[in-house]
């Protein structure tokens, strides 16, 4: 058992991690955020201090640790493109992997208390039953799913209380705290819909012929608000000493391609422009979550993840973003 001092939120600059920090610090947590800015963005660092650097740089981490009386980390830290990583596997595995490991071995040296580590379905690969629950074996099929199996590895391996937060799609956004989704290159469906919209250039449906209802592939979303209250339920629960594991975070309800382009269309009052196309590599049709373990362990339930909220709720940043 252990906490209440500050938590050190790596990553806390991206799409992820800064609804966590806003949610930390109402629950009343000094907050650090440690982010190098790869692929994040200044404004949204807005809740407690910030350490610009690596995560893999132990002298910084531990003097950061030291001076903020860091007790607990959430790790939202890592390059999270499926493409990417099949592009070059090596960077995956000594960004992901490797720098996770010399922070998981700081952490331990320095009596960090709890992690909660942002991980991902991808590590379940193409599952074997769906709703994918945690007992579902780990197959990852893409270097970025190998990557975030071994960062779990890595982390349980220090002993200290972990909770692996295995999220599905994070979708949506906080548009009232100027945050949302802006990666580069954007991957997501929802963005890459709402831009269709905006620029009149039709958005691409990889694959209609897949084993599902309307033969688009099926996702569970989940908000951003509701994973960052997940990670404060997550903290509390290690720092009372209730112990670690994996959980998966999604909703336990399926939307399919189109269905999420029909729900776009309907917030913004006209269809998403849209052409189909064949199946992109490496997509496995299903991907739900069993939810039942962190709904019984963490108390969790979502909020906010209904997917016409989601979706008005990136829309309105996005409107935000190119006012
Ligand atoms: N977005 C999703 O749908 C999703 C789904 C499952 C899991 N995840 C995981 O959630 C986490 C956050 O994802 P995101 O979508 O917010 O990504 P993101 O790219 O928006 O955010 C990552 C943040 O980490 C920072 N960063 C990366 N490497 C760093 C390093 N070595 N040192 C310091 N800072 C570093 C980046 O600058 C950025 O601010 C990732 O670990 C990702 O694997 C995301």
């Amino acid at each position: 058992m252990s906490g209440g001092g500050a938590v050190l939120v790596t990553g806390g600059a991206g799409y992820v991690g800064p609804p966590a920090a806003r949610a930390l610090a109402a629950s009343g947590r000094p907050v650090v955020v440690l982010d190098d800015f790869s692929t994040g963005h200044r404004e949204h660092v807005r809740w407690g201090s910030l350490v610009e650097g690596d995560i893999a740089d132990e002298a910084l981490v531990t003097e950061t640790i030291r001076t903020h009386g860091v007790t607990a980390i959430l790790h939202f830290a890592a390059k999270a493109l499926v493409g990417e990583s099949v592009r070059d596997p090596d960077l995956y595995d000594r960004w992901n992997r490797g720098k996770t490991t010399v922070l998981a071995g700081v952490a331990a040296r320095e009596g960090i208390g709890a992690i909660v580590f942002s991980s991902t379905c991808a590590v379940y690969g193409n599952p074997d039953v769906v709703p994918i629950d945690e007992n579902e074996s780990k197959k990852p099929i893409n270097p970025y799913g190998a990557s975030k199996v071994a960062c779990e590895e890595a982390l349980f391996a220090t002993g200290i209380p972990v909770a692996a937060l295995r999220y599905f799609n994070a979708a949506g956004a906080e548009p009232e705290h100027g945050l949302g989704e802006r990666h580069d290159p954007e991957t997501h469906l929802i963005p890459l819909a709402l831009r269709a919209l905006r620029t009149g250039e039709p958005i691409t449906v990889l694959g209609t012929d897949y084993p599902t209802p309307d033969g688009t592939c099926v996702r569970d979303y989940i908000h951003v608000s509701d994973l960052a209250s997940a990670h404060v339920l997550a903290l509390d629960r290690l720092e009372r000493g209730d112990g670690g594991g994996a959980w998966n975070l999604g909703t336990g309800t399926g939307a399919s391609v189109r269905d999420v382009l029909e729900a776009v269309g309907r917030v913004a009052g006209r269809p998403v422009p849209a052409v189909e196309g064949p199946r992109r590599d490496g997509d496995p049709p299903s991907l739900v979550a069993c939810a039942d373990r962190v709904r019984r362990d963490l108390g969790w339930t979502p909020v906010t993840s209904d997917l016409d909220r989601i979706v008005s709720d990136a829309a309105a940043y996005e409107e935000g973003v190119h006012a």
